[in-house]
Protein backbone atom coordinates (compact mmCIF):
# COMPACT_ATOMS: atom_id res chain seq x y z
CA UNK A 1 0.00 0.00 0.00
CA UNK A 2 2.96 2.40 0.91
CA UNK A 3 4.75 1.42 -1.72
CA UNK A 4 1.99 1.70 -4.12
CA UNK A 5 0.89 5.31 -2.95
CA UNK A 6 4.49 6.90 -3.41
CA UNK A 7 5.26 4.86 -6.69
CA UNK A 8 2.06 6.34 -7.75
CA UNK A 9 3.19 10.10 -7.08
CA UNK A 10 6.72 9.08 -8.20
CA UNK A 11 5.25 8.13 -11.84
CA UNK A 12 3.22 10.80 -12.28
CA UNK A 13 4.41 14.04 -13.82
CA UNK A 14 2.61 17.11 -15.22
CA UNK A 15 1.20 15.58 -18.50
CA UNK A 16 1.79 18.06 -21.45
CA UNK A 17 1.10 15.72 -24.38
CA UNK A 18 -1.93 13.78 -24.19
CA UNK A 19 -3.25 10.80 -26.19
CA UNK A 20 -5.88 12.27 -27.75
CA UNK A 21 -7.43 7.81 -28.91
CA UNK A 22 -7.53 6.98 -25.03
CA UNK A 23 -10.46 8.09 -22.76
CA UNK A 24 -10.95 7.91 -18.68
CA UNK A 25 -13.73 5.88 -17.93
CA UNK A 26 -16.48 7.30 -16.29
CA UNK A 27 -16.26 5.40 -13.00
CA UNK A 28 -12.70 6.63 -13.02
CA UNK A 29 -13.72 9.87 -13.41
CA UNK A 30 -16.52 9.99 -10.86
CA UNK A 31 -13.37 8.68 -8.52
CA UNK A 32 -11.66 11.77 -8.69
CA UNK A 33 -14.54 13.83 -8.60
CA UNK A 34 -15.56 11.85 -5.23
CA UNK A 35 -11.85 12.36 -3.84
CA UNK A 36 -12.08 15.67 -4.27
CA UNK A 37 -15.75 16.03 -2.82
CA UNK A 38 -14.40 14.31 -0.07
CA UNK A 39 -11.62 16.63 0.79
CA UNK A 40 -11.54 19.00 3.96
CA UNK A 41 -11.49 22.42 4.15
CA UNK A 42 -11.69 24.87 7.05
CA UNK A 43 -14.58 24.64 9.33
CA UNK A 44 -15.78 22.35 6.48
CA UNK A 45 -16.69 25.71 4.16
CA UNK A 46 -16.09 23.74 0.82
CA UNK A 47 -16.33 26.71 -0.53
CA UNK A 48 -16.18 25.38 -4.16
CA UNK A 49 -17.15 23.86 -7.15
CA UNK A 50 -15.59 21.45 -9.95
CA UNK A 51 -16.78 22.01 -13.31
CA UNK A 52 -16.47 19.16 -16.24
CA UNK A 53 -16.03 20.57 -19.31
CA UNK A 54 -17.18 18.02 -21.66
CA UNK A 55 -18.16 20.11 -24.71
CA UNK A 56 -15.10 20.57 -27.63
CA UNK A 57 -16.14 23.89 -28.84
CA UNK A 58 -15.98 25.40 -25.22
CA UNK A 59 -12.45 23.83 -24.68
CA UNK A 60 -11.47 25.24 -27.85
CA UNK A 61 -12.65 28.37 -25.99
CA UNK A 62 -10.87 27.82 -22.72
CA UNK A 63 -7.53 26.66 -24.67
CA UNK A 64 -7.42 29.99 -26.25
CA UNK A 65 -7.53 31.97 -22.93
CA UNK A 66 -5.14 29.56 -21.52
CA UNK A 67 -2.04 30.16 -23.11
CA UNK A 68 -3.01 27.94 -25.95
CA UNK A 69 -1.68 24.74 -23.41
CA UNK A 70 -2.20 21.73 -25.72
CA UNK A 71 -4.04 19.58 -22.69
CA UNK A 72 -6.96 21.94 -22.51
CA UNK A 73 -8.26 20.07 -25.32
CA UNK A 74 -6.54 17.17 -26.07
CA UNK A 75 -6.76 15.46 -22.60
CA UNK A 76 -9.26 12.94 -22.12
CA UNK A 77 -11.02 15.10 -19.49
CA UNK A 78 -10.84 19.13 -17.83
CA UNK A 79 -12.16 19.68 -14.49
CA UNK A 80 -12.26 23.13 -13.64
CA UNK A 81 -12.11 23.69 -9.73
CA UNK A 82 -13.68 27.29 -8.76
CA UNK A 83 -14.02 28.79 -5.84
CA UNK A 84 -17.44 30.89 -4.43
CA UNK A 85 -17.42 34.30 -4.31
CA UNK A 86 -20.40 34.83 -2.29
CA UNK A 87 -18.88 34.22 0.99
CA UNK A 88 -22.02 35.69 2.60
CA UNK A 89 -23.80 32.23 2.54
CA UNK A 90 -21.26 29.61 3.24
CA UNK A 91 -21.88 29.76 7.05
CA UNK A 92 -25.88 29.16 6.61
CA UNK A 93 -24.91 26.63 4.48
CA UNK A 94 -22.38 24.59 6.63
CA UNK A 95 -24.47 25.22 9.67
CA UNK A 96 -27.46 22.94 7.97
CA UNK A 97 -25.24 20.48 6.50
CA UNK A 98 -23.92 20.14 9.88
CA UNK A 99 -27.17 19.67 11.36
CA UNK A 100 -28.45 17.49 8.75
CA UNK A 101 -24.98 15.27 8.96
CA UNK A 102 -25.30 15.20 13.00
CA UNK A 103 -29.26 15.17 13.42
CA UNK A 104 -29.29 18.21 15.04
CA UNK A 105 -31.40 21.02 15.24
CA UNK A 106 -29.34 23.71 14.19
CA UNK A 107 -29.84 25.77 16.93
CA UNK A 108 -27.49 23.55 18.70
CA UNK A 109 -24.87 24.63 16.53
CA UNK A 110 -24.49 28.08 17.35
CA UNK A 111 -21.17 27.67 18.97
CA UNK A 112 -20.13 26.40 15.03
CA UNK A 113 -22.11 29.76 13.56
CA UNK A 114 -20.48 32.25 15.10
CA UNK A 115 -16.87 30.71 15.06
CA UNK A 116 -17.82 30.37 10.87
CA UNK A 117 -19.04 33.00 10.55
CA UNK A 118 -16.49 35.65 12.66
CA UNK A 119 -13.64 33.80 10.80
CA UNK A 120 -14.93 34.26 7.08
CA UNK A 121 -16.69 37.90 8.36
CA UNK A 122 -13.80 39.36 9.78
CA UNK A 123 -11.34 39.57 7.27
CA UNK A 124 -11.55 42.16 4.22
CA UNK A 125 -12.95 40.91 1.16
CA UNK A 126 -10.00 40.64 -0.84
CA UNK A 127 -8.15 38.03 2.27
CA UNK A 128 -11.67 36.13 2.43
CA UNK A 129 -11.13 35.66 -1.35
CA UNK A 130 -7.55 34.23 -1.02
CA UNK A 131 -8.36 32.37 1.85
CA UNK A 132 -11.13 30.72 -0.09
CA UNK A 133 -8.87 30.01 -3.07
CA UNK A 134 -6.16 28.25 -1.01
CA UNK A 135 -8.75 26.25 -0.05
CA UNK A 136 -9.24 24.73 -3.41
CA UNK A 137 -6.03 23.41 -3.57
CA UNK A 138 -6.51 20.91 -1.34
CA UNK A 139 -9.43 19.16 -3.56
CA UNK A 140 -6.83 20.06 -6.23
CA UNK A 141 -3.80 17.89 -4.62
CA UNK A 142 -6.90 15.00 -3.77
CA UNK A 143 -7.87 14.68 -7.06
CA UNK A 144 -4.36 14.54 -8.50
CA UNK A 145 -3.56 11.76 -6.25
CA UNK A 146 -6.16 9.54 -6.83
CA UNK A 147 -5.87 10.15 -10.47
CA UNK A 148 -2.13 9.35 -10.15
CA UNK A 149 -2.95 5.97 -8.02
CA UNK A 150 -5.83 5.01 -10.69
CA UNK A 151 -2.89 5.28 -13.49
CA UNK A 152 -4.25 8.54 -14.88
CA UNK A 153 -2.10 10.87 -15.99
CA UNK A 154 -3.24 14.62 -14.42
CA UNK A 155 -2.16 17.85 -14.76
CA UNK A 156 -2.60 21.05 -12.49
CA UNK A 157 -3.03 24.25 -14.76
CA UNK A 158 -2.83 27.69 -13.19
CA UNK A 159 -2.03 29.70 -16.57
CA UNK A 160 -5.01 30.67 -17.75
CA UNK A 161 -6.75 34.63 -17.54
CA UNK A 162 -9.41 33.94 -15.19
CA UNK A 163 -11.98 36.50 -16.15
CA UNK A 164 -12.30 35.30 -19.99
CA UNK A 165 -12.37 31.54 -18.52
CA UNK A 166 -15.37 33.31 -16.02
CA UNK A 167 -16.91 34.57 -18.63
CA UNK A 168 -16.64 31.59 -20.76
CA UNK A 169 -18.26 29.65 -18.72
CA UNK A 170 -20.86 32.21 -16.85
CA UNK A 171 -19.15 31.38 -13.47
CA UNK A 172 -19.70 34.75 -11.95
CA UNK A 173 -23.49 34.91 -12.44
CA UNK A 174 -23.25 31.17 -10.37
CA UNK A 175 -20.83 33.42 -7.72
CA UNK A 176 -17.74 31.53 -8.61
CA UNK A 177 -14.63 32.39 -9.85
CA UNK A 178 -12.08 29.87 -11.32
CA UNK A 179 -8.85 28.66 -9.75
CA UNK A 180 -7.34 26.02 -11.04
CA UNK A 181 -7.34 23.32 -14.03
CA UNK A 182 -6.95 19.39 -14.21
CA UNK A 183 -6.70 17.33 -17.28
CA UNK A 184 -6.69 13.85 -16.82
CA UNK A 185 -6.31 11.54 -19.61
CA UNK A 186 -3.00 9.32 -20.82
CA UNK A 187 0.45 10.35 -21.66
CA UNK A 188 1.01 11.21 -25.30
CA UNK A 189 5.17 11.86 -24.87
CA UNK A 190 7.84 10.59 -22.67
CA UNK A 191 7.72 11.91 -18.72
CA UNK A 192 10.03 14.45 -17.50
CA UNK A 193 12.19 13.39 -15.18
CA UNK A 194 11.37 15.02 -11.91
CA UNK A 195 12.88 17.84 -10.04
CA UNK A 196 12.51 17.53 -6.54
CA UNK A 197 14.01 19.03 -3.23
CA UNK A 198 15.33 16.55 -1.12
CA UNK A 199 13.95 14.60 1.99
CA UNK A 200 16.45 16.89 4.58
CA UNK A 201 14.95 20.10 2.82
CA UNK A 202 11.73 19.35 2.72
CA UNK A 203 11.43 17.86 6.17
CA UNK A 204 12.58 19.36 9.69
CA UNK A 205 12.28 17.14 13.02
CA UNK A 206 12.49 18.65 16.15
CA UNK A 207 13.22 16.36 19.03
C1 LIG B 1 -1.45 24.56 -9.03
C2 LIG B 1 -0.56 24.26 -10.17
C3 LIG B 1 -0.65 25.00 -11.33
C4 LIG B 1 0.16 24.71 -12.44
N1 LIG B 1 -0.01 25.41 -13.59
C5 LIG B 1 0.71 25.08 -14.68
C6 LIG B 1 0.46 25.70 -15.94
O1 LIG B 1 -0.45 26.51 -16.11
N2 LIG B 1 1.25 25.36 -17.01
C7 LIG B 1 2.24 24.43 -16.89
O2 LIG B 1 2.93 24.18 -17.88
N3 LIG B 1 2.47 23.78 -15.72
C8 LIG B 1 1.73 24.07 -14.63
N4 LIG B 1 1.92 23.40 -13.43
C9 LIG B 1 2.88 22.27 -13.42
C10 LIG B 1 4.09 22.48 -12.53
O3 LIG B 1 5.03 23.29 -13.19
C11 LIG B 1 4.67 21.10 -12.17
O4 LIG B 1 3.72 20.38 -11.45
C12 LIG B 1 5.97 21.19 -11.37
O5 LIG B 1 6.96 21.76 -12.15
C13 LIG B 1 6.43 19.83 -10.88
O6 LIG B 1 6.58 18.94 -11.94
P1 LIG B 1 5.80 17.54 -12.01
O7 LIG B 1 4.34 17.83 -11.73
O8 LIG B 1 6.02 17.07 -13.41
O9 LIG B 1 6.39 16.61 -11.00
C14 LIG B 1 1.12 23.67 -12.34
C15 LIG B 1 1.19 22.92 -11.17
C16 LIG B 1 0.37 23.19 -10.11
C17 LIG B 1 0.45 22.32 -8.88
Amino acid sequence: MKQEILQALQWRYATYAFDTTKKVSDEDLNAVLESGRLAPSSFGFEAWKFIVVKNADVRAKLRAVGYDQPRITDASDLIIIAQRTDTEHLTDELVARTAAAQNKPVAELEMLKTMASGAVNRMPADQAKAWLKSQTYIPLGIMMETASLLNIDNAAMEGFNTEQVNEILGLSAKNLSAVTMVALGYRGEEPRPKARRTHDEVVEIIT
